[in-house]
């Protein structure tokens, strides 16, 4: 039985998609969240709304920013005085062709790795600071089937983000257990939110799902509670793995 009491959860682009399921799986389960949102604040207040007062905190900040970034942890700290779980789940997913513009390319590369990777890697050395001085906590890293799998030609960015991302997760892992500090990683493969909208329409569901013997994009539910099981404490020997949530798409 997945409990949190007296948890508190930092969930990162927690507003809506993958990141509004795992905190609705958490606080669902008595966590404390605090949900980190950039643009959208109506979409966090609604979800805010769906637990009981005091239940959850609204932190904004752009990601893209490493000043916004340490204000992120600073307030989400502040809230209750203690993070247990922080859930690095934000992310963009945005093209950098090859063979086009170079300043284009190159911006893109360095927003891709800033938002996915660096972004993750400062508030990952802020858990790590503080989990190491409580005794202990959990980092769950968002990455994708992308990280072991590739990506589209022009998506190469996105995919050495996430395998940058799970790298880094592995590290944690290893070398910081000994501080009691356990580090995982989800990958999914295509998740049904609006970060895939675009290729939906463009390519369509049919040619989305012609690699999926589950016949089917995942549900953020299925990627919501697989975080939520990961950092509920109920398998700390499991720390440095990796779950590939993709419809059997990718299996390694
Ligand atoms: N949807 C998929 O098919 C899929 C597949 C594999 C991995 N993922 C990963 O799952 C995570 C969540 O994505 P999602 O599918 O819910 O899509 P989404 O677009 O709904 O969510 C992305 C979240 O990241 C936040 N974000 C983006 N840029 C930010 C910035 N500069 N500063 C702060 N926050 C920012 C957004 O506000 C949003 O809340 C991402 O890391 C994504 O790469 C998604």
């Amino acid at each position: 039985m997945i409990a949190f009491d007296g948890k508190v959860v930092l969930v990162t682009g927690g507003a809506r998609g993958i990141g509004a399921a795992a905190v609705r799986a958490m606080a669902g389960a008595g966590a404390r969240v605090v949900i980190h949102y950039v643009r959208n604040r109506d979409a966090a207040e609604a979800l805010a709304a769906e637990f009981e007062d005091g239940a959850t905190c609204l932190v904004q900040g752009d990601l893209a920013d490493p000043a916004a970034t340490e204000a992120i942890w600073t307030e989400a700290l502040a809230w209750q005085g203690q993070i247990d779980v922080l859930v690095n789940n934000a992310g963009i997913y945005e093209p950098a062709d090859p063979d086009g513009d170079l300043d284009a390319f190159l911006a893109s590369w360095d927003r891709t790795l800033r938002v996915n990777l660096t972004a993750a890697a400062q508030l990952c050395r802020h858990a790590v600071d503080h989990f190491r001085a409580r005794g202990g906590g959990t980092i769950v890293n968002v990455a994708s089937r992308a990280a072991f799998r590739g990506d589209d030609y022009d998506r190469m960015n996105y995919a050495a983000s996430k395998g940058g991302l799970a790298a880094l997760t592995r590290s944690i892992a290893r070398k910081c257990a000994h501080w009691g500090v356990l580090a995982y990683t989800v990958a999914p493969g295509f998740v049904a939110t609006d970060m895939v909208d675009d290729i939906i329409e463009q390519d369509g569901m049919d040619d989305m799902i012609k690699d999926v013997p589950l016949g089917a994009i995942a549900p953020a539910e299925d990627v919501g509670n697989t975080i939520a099981f990961l950092a509920g404490g109920l398998a700390p020997h499991a720390t440095g793995t990796t779950v590939d949530i993709n419809g059997a798409s990718h299996i390694r």
